[in-house]
C-alpha cells in the first residue's frame, strides 16, 4: 500500500550500479521526519523515497519542478554536475561522507543480495574497483575531495556518518539549524527516536523491505544491515587496510577530512 513504484524501483537497479553507502537513507528519513509532521506522528504512510526524491533518477515520475516549498531531494552526484542554481547558494546542501573503508564493505555485501548488481567475487576486486574509481558515480575519493574543496561555492552543512551515529541528536540539530527549522523539544526527541537504525529498521516507511522477492534476495542481506562504524574491521585484513590506507592516504593527505576513532 505504500506509493513507491516497485517497476520504477526495478528501473533503477537495472540501471548501472549506484554507490553511495553512506547513510542517503538514513539522512532522507531524517529530513523527512524534520519536515513532514505527517511522517513524525506516523499519520501517513509515503515512503521516504517519494518524500525527499532521487534527483538525478526521477523513479516515480513525479512533477520536481512543481513540489510543494521546501523541495528536499537526495542525490549521488559530484558537485561539478548538481544543478546551477545551487552555486549561487540559493538552494542549501548537505553532505554525508562516511569512512571509505565502510562504505566499501557496506556495497560488498549489498551486492550480494540485490539481484540487478553484480555480485563481486573478493573483496580484494572491489578493493581494487572502488580505489581506482571504477565504480557508478565515480571515485570515491574524487567525490569527497571534490564537495569538499569546493565548498565556498555552495551554501554545504558536511556531516559524517560517525558523527551522526556518535551524537545523532546534535546532528539532526545541526541540520535543523542549517534549515532554518525550528522544531520543540518532544518534535525534537521524535526525530531522533524515529531515526535510530533500530527503530528505522521496522519502519517500513524507511527500510526498502517493499522491495519484491524478483529485485532482492531477502535470505541474503537487507538494505539496512548493521549500521554500525568500523564493519570493515570485521571483513578486511591487515593487508588489505595497508593497501586501502596507502591510496586514502596519498590522495586525501592535504584534505582535513578525518574519521573518528577509525583506522
Ligand atoms: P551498512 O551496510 O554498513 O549497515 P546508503 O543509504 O547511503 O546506501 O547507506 C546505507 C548504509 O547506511 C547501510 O550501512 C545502512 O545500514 C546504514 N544506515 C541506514 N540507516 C541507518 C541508521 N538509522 N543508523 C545507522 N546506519 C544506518
Amino acid at each position: 500500500h505504500f506509493r513507491c513504484s516497485c517497476t520504477s524501483m526495478r528501473q533503477i537497479l537495472e540501471m548501472p550500479k549506484f554507490i553511495s553507502f553512506s547513510g542517503t537513507v538514513w539522512t532522507q528519513n531524517i529530513l523527512s521526519l524534520i519536515f513532514y509532521e505527517g511522517h513524525r506522528n506516523g499519520t501517513e504512510d509515503i515512503v521516504i523515497m517519494d518524500r525527499v526524491p532521487w534527483l538525478e533518477y526521477n523513479v516515480n515520475n513525479l512533477d520536481l519542478a512543481n513540489l510543494s516549498s521546501p523541495r528536499l531531494f537526495f542525490t549521488h552526484l559530484p558537485y561539478y554536475l548538481v544543478p546551477r542554481g545551487l552555486r549561487n547558494r540559493r538552494g542549501k546542501v548537505i553532505y554525508v561522507a562516511r569512512n571509505p573503508k565502510d562504505v566499501m564493505v557496506s556495497y560488498f555485501y549489498f551486492s550480494k543480495f540485490m539481484i540487478a548488481l553484480e555480485t563481486i567475487p573478493d573483496l580484494n576486486t572491489l578493493m581494487e574497483r572502488f580505489l581506482s574509481g571504477k565504480v557508478v558515480y565515480s571515485s570515491w575519493l574524487d567525490h569527497v575531495r571534490g564537495w569538499y574543496t569546493h565548498r565556498e561555492d555552495f551554501n554545504i552543512l558536511f556531516l559524517t556518518f560517525e558523527e551522526m551515529k556518535k551524537d545523532l541528536r546534535s546532528a539532526v540539530l545541526k541540520i535543523c539549524n542549517f534549515l532554518g527549522k525550528r522544531l520543540s523539544e518532544k518534535e525534537l526527541d521524535s526525530v531522533v527516536e524515529q531515526a535510530t537504525f533500530e527503530n528505522m529498521k521496522r519502519d517500513p516507511r524507511a527500510n526498502y523491505e517493499f522491495l519484491p522477492d524478483t529485485l532482492v534476495e531477502k535470505s541474503k542481506g537487507q538494505f539496512l544491515r548493521k549500521g554500525i562504524v568500523g564493519d570493515w574491521k570485521n571483513i578486511m585484513t591487515v593487508a588489505q587496510n595497508e593497501r586501502f590506507e596507502e591510496v586514502l592516504k596519498e590522495k586525501m593527505k592535504d584534505l582535513a577530512f578525518t574519521w573518528e576513532g577509525e583506522s
